[in-house]
């Protein structure tokens, strides 16, 4: 068991036991996470074919084996039973003749619609000719099926299953079972907006709609859209995920979302808001698993594009955001997305140090070797009457600040002095996202895992991703805070299996 200690200013020391931290092979390297997946070598982005079957959450990946940098796009396979500690599996698709294999959805074909067998997983994805790249037709959509629980795949022999029409993004689509229409949607990007198609069997599609062209924030190409449904007092929401690049709040890369209603044709938005499911600069390509009935469960990619290819990693680029639960709340008039992480990253958790008398001032949280030793989760509540902010130190003086601005209403995370930020130019820098909720009180979840740190405040109301290289891992979190301002904090070590 570690000690873990929190030290007041003023002198005062709280002991409390912790189980021992982290510490997994994998940590070795450095900003290799804990409890985030990473593949083992080679580069990552999107998460992709995200679905659950059989008591398995399938992560499939936009994936070069072998190389840490973006080219030939496969899709790289993880598995796991609580979306916290995931195994890598061999590679699921590998580029073929119609082009490599870019960003897309899988679905559990219960009813058999397209033959392949009753409960087939069906993998719908873009395939992207990269000789025909000067023609705008070089993306096309194929289909392709699994079996035996994803361990295997079959593309299927009439692909392209959606040929191009001429537009040249044309890509990320994303499938869902309509149960009132009993036919498949097809959510696809298709350069500034989005189009539905429909299908009876995920082999012939027809086009229903369109949505967006003068709608959102359209500072970039959209890309890896997701159409969900929620049931709020009894009526049915609709939300409409489209990623952005570039054109974000903070900068390059983003996801934003519409709520809506959809009939099983056309997507209509309740307004026309500019929204963001996560304001910092590191959750991109961000949608749901598939099959899992009511839980609607999100994962990004943490990068962004700006300079995703020039992260200081070595033998792997890119970590997942840890998986996170959606809901849809209901604030004034407007529908808002919230964002926590799901509740099984509460079993990775080792025994919270709660501190229960709390003192105006300055807070220091080290565990006895002076280490955060990887990942860990800060739970935290305070009163909207003052600023704060929670710095993540190391003994070389590098720190990472996420805070509270109480007369602007918002927060923030700076990572201008966070270690390794010459890499490219712009990677230092100070973002900001608003304060949605009234509450007179603020819970703030952290987690902190080497080399990321996800805010979510609120209720995940706001939510801020930031991904940071330190010389040397963070070892200290610092609350700085006027007085009486603290009501509860708690700080649990994460640790993956
Ligand atoms: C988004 C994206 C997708 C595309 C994939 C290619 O990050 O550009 O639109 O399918 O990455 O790797």
């Amino acid at each position: 068991m570690a000690q873990l200690q929190f030290c007041l200013a003023a002198g005062l020391f709280l002991t409390a036991s912790l189980a021992k931290l982290p510490t997994q092979a994998q940590t070795k390297e450095p900003h290799r996470p804990e409890i985030h997946f990473t593949p083992q070598k080679g580069w990552m982005n999107d998460p992709n074919g995200m679905v659950y079957h059989n008591g398995e959450y399938h992560l499939f990946f936009q994936h070069n084996p072998d190389t840490t940098i973006w080219g030939p796009m496969h899709w790289g396979h993880a598995i796991s039973s609580d979306l916290v500690n995931w195994k890598e599996q061999p590679i699921a698709l590998f580029p073929d003749a119609l082009g490599t294999i870019y960003s897309g959805s899988a679905v559990i074909d219960k009813y058999n619609t397209a033959g392949f067998g009753a409960n087939a997983m069906v993998a719908i994805y873009t395939n992207h000719a990269i000789e025909k790249e000067g023609f705008n037709t070089f993306e096309t959509q194929g289909i392709a099926y699994s079996t035996d629980n994803g361990k295997t795949w079959t593309k299927y022999k009439n692909n392209p299953v959606l040929p191009n029409p001429g537009i040249r993004d044309f890509r990320d689509p994303k499938v869902c079972w309509h149960e009132a229409g009993k036919k498949w949607i097809m959510t696809l990007a298709t350069s500034d907006h989005i189009t539905f198609y429909s299908s009876p069997d995920l082999k012939s599609w027809t086009e229903e709609s369109k949505f967006g062209k003068n709608t959102g924030a359209h500072g970039g190409v959209w890309e890896c859209p997701d159409l969900i449904s929620f049931t709020i007092d009894n009526k049915e929401i609709w939300v409409l995920i489209v990623n952005l690049n570039p054109g974000g709040p903070n900068g390059g890369s983003a996801t934003q979302y519409f709520v809506g209603a959809f009939d099983g044709s056309v997507f209509t938005p309740f307004d026309t808001k500019i929204r963001w499911l996560d304001y910092g600069p590191d959750e991109y390509a961000g949608i749901t698993w598939s099959n899992t009935g009511n839980r609607k469960l999100f994962i990004g990619w943490m990068s962004n594009w700006q300079y995703a290819t020039r992260v200081p990693t070595q033998n792997w680029r890119s970590a997942t955001t840890i998986a996170r639960e959606l809901t849809v709340v209901k604030k004034d008039d407007a529908y808002l997305v919230a964002s926590l992480p799901i509740k099984e990253l509460d079993d990775a958790a080792t025994k919270p140090f709660t501190v229960s008398k709390i003192k105006a001032g300055r807070y220091s949280l080290t565990d006895k070797a002076g280490k955060l030793n990887g990942a860990a989760r800060l739970e935290l509540s305070l009163n909207t009457t003052a600023s704060f902010n929670i710095t993540l130190s190391n003994n070389l003086n590098e720190q990472l600040v996420i805070g509270y601005d109480h007369s602007k209403n918002e927060y923030y995370i700076d990572r201008t002095q966070s270690g390794k930020i010459a890499f490219v130019e712009g990677f230092a820098g100070r973002y900001t996202a608003p304060r949605f909720a009234k509450d007179t009180h603020i819970p703030v979840t952290l987690v902190i895992d080497r080399a990321s740190v996800e805010l979510f405040a609120d209720g995940g109301l706001t939510t801020m991703t930031t991904i940071f290289f330190p010389n040397e891992d963070y070892s200290h979190i610092n609350i700085a805070t006027t007085k009486r301002n603290i009501q509860k904090v708690s700080l649990y070590g994460l640790k993956a299996r």
